[in-house]
């Protein structure tokens, strides 16, 4: 039986907790396979993409600072990933090397959940933040039917963009106002790097929001952040930003393996396990 082989590339890539939670169901499912870590400096990125048909690889992940360089690279069919222009997952379609972005779709399918039977369909969500993980966001849930996305940024030209990319379900909202458009709210996401470890918290005030508002956040270092603890304090539905990088890994696995793995609590734990031992 030959041994499928998939990794992660980066430059650095020593902090990814990719291998993690690959390993965890490589061994859950009995597969013969393993995932790496591989350090490409951009240099030789090209050369590793085009070379993967006849590598020891089936397929990578990833991460920085090779994302938009290997959207450039790899051939790309998915509708949302052309308007992203950006990679997180490589695999092999013949003799053709094939990428997508999965973190749009993961942060729906950890949305879903923690919060089971919820519909998306005409929901009104505000996005804080307009860097890559709110495009990837914002990209794949104005797919999805809902009636309106609001993106505050500090830096209003960049919710613009994603407008213009994206359609007029998504609507720019200037960063000071961020807290009026909480009564219409149905999901608040914090997309911005506010409340990670080392960052001021994200601030915004939470007494406009409707009870049964979900939080989330995309932050997962600290796994609980401030703006979870308030809305979870205030009784609001939250839900924690390592789902999203659980959920991301999913088609990835799919594409490589050839099985849809499932996000369990114990991988959950497994992996907050490592961040709470690495915040140490
Ligand atoms: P990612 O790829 O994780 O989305 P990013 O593209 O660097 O990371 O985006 C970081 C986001 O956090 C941006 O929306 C950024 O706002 P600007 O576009 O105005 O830079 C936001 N952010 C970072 N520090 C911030 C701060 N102190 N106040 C408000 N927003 C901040």
């Amino acid at each position: 039986m030959t041994v499928r082989k998939a990794c992660v590339i980066g430059w650095p890539v020593k902090h990814s907790r990719s291998p993690l939670i690959h390993m965890y169901w490589l061994k859950k499912y009995g597969l013969q396979g393993t995932y790496e870590k591989h350090e490409v400096c951009p240099e030789a990125l090209g050369d590793f993409l085009w070379n993967l048909p006849n590598s020891s690889y089936v397929g990578c992940n990833v991460t920085i600072p090779h994302k938009e360089r290997t959207f450039e690279i790899v051939e790309v069919t998915d509708e949302t990933t052309k308007k992203l222009g950006v990679v997180n997952t490589v695999f092999i379609d013949g003799d053709k090397v094939c990428g997508i972005s999965t973190d749009g779709e993961g942060f729906i399918q950890s949305l879903l959940a923690s919060q089971s039977g919820y519909d998306l369909r005409n929901k009104h969500i505000t996005l804080l933040g307009a860097g890559g993980a709110a495009r990837a966001i914002a990209g794949t849930l104005a797919t999805r039917g809902v009636s309106g996305i609001a993106i505050a940024n500090r830096t209003i030209n960049k919710a613009k963009a994603i407008q213009h990319d994206f359609g007029k379900v998504i609507y720019p909202v200037d960063w000071k106002n961020r807290s009026e458009i909480l009564p219409e709210t149905d999901i608040l996401v914090n997309t911005t790097s506010l409340g990670m470890t080392g960052q001021p918290p994200q601030d915004i005030d939470l007494e406009k929001l409707k009870p049964d508002t979900i939080v989330a956040d995309i932050v997962y270092v600290p796994l609980e952040t401030r703006l979870l603890t308030k809305a979870k304090s205030r009784g609001n539905p939250i839900v924690y930003g390592l789902g999203m990088l659980l959920h991301q890994a999913v088609r990835g696995f799919e594409l490589w393996f050839g099985k849809r793995p499932e996000v369990t609590q114990e991988l959950y734990e497994l992996v907050a396990a490592d961040i709470v031992r690495k915040a140490e």
